[in-house]
């Protein structure tokens, strides 16, 4: 991973960016970084504020050698990596499930994986992670401002940007290529290390709608990455995707 890099001084959604650059033959680990996205893309077509030279805006293109369905899961490991690097930098974070990265409660960095497939072979599957470093409190616009946090916030002092993106890189680097030769057990086992999910109350909801909602212990997550949570009625397997979950 990010053998090679591609910097933009702007660009409309480095996710974007990296599916072109994908479809054009763009190689296995490719980085697509930007200093400011114009369209930044976030779950459930929201947008992502992404404002220049205040975070790090970055896609990865992956062309794993593995079945679609298990493709979902490689979105724990930007969770993870950017985990990981925190923790380098002295900070403490931790993992929402499935990949939310949040300290004290809000929101420090948001993942959207894109993935082009056919029946049993991905093509490519983009990973795009917005990390909010550099971003004052003021500076967020305000609807944001009590649910998203960033680095140096959480540190109180600025985070070099580049040499945090580095280590994000590097464990990303090393987490694919535990993947690659020995499956997901590494990642899971790292993912459940940093998670504020396990062992609390939660109520699952429908993201868009709210039918169907539920309330139980999340205990684990399965070979798939499916959250298990153990209800009065007994185990729910929850899959990433249109459900939220919320501290009950
Ligand atoms: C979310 O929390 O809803 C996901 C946000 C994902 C944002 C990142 S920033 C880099 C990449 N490019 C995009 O347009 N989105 C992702």
């Amino acid at each position: 991973i990010g053998r090679e890099i591609r910097f933009y001084p702007t660009v409309d959604s480095t996710n974007l960016e990296a599916k072109r650059l994908a479809q054009q033959g763009a190689p296995d680990g490719l980085i697509v970084v930007a200093e400011e996205q114009g369209k930044g893309r976030g779950r459930l077509e929201r947008s992502f504020f992404s404002p220049a030279g205040k975070g790090i805006w970055f896609s990865v293109i992956l062309r794993p050698d593995f079945l679609p369905q298990e493709a979902p899961k490689c979105t724990l490991l930007s969770a993870v990596a950017v985990a990981q690097a925190a923790e380098d930098f002295g900070m403490k974070v931790g993992i929402k499930w499935p990949n939310d990265v949040l300290a004290d409660g809000r929101k420090l960095v948001g993942i959207l994986t894109e993935m082009s497939a056919e029946m049993e072979r991905i093509h490519y599957v983009i990973i795009g992670t917005g990390i909010n470093v550099n971003i004052a409190e003021e500076d967020f616009p305000e609807d944001l401002r009590d649910k998203a946090t960033s680095l140096s916030q959480l540190k109180g002092e600025e985070i070099p940007r580049v040499a945090f993106f580095r280590a994000v890189l590097e464990h990303m680097d090393a987490l694919y290529d535990s993947i690659l030769r020995e499956g997901f057990a590494e990642v899971f086992s790292m993912w459940r290390r940093y998670s504020i999910t396990l062992g609390q109350m939660v109520r699952v909801i429908d993201a868009r709608g709210g039918k169907d909602a539920f309330t139980g212990r999340a205990v684990d997550i399965d070979e798939d990455g499916a959250l298990l949570v153990d209800t009065a009625e007994g185990r729910r397997r929850v899959l990433a995707g249109d459900v939220s979950i919320r501290p009950q």
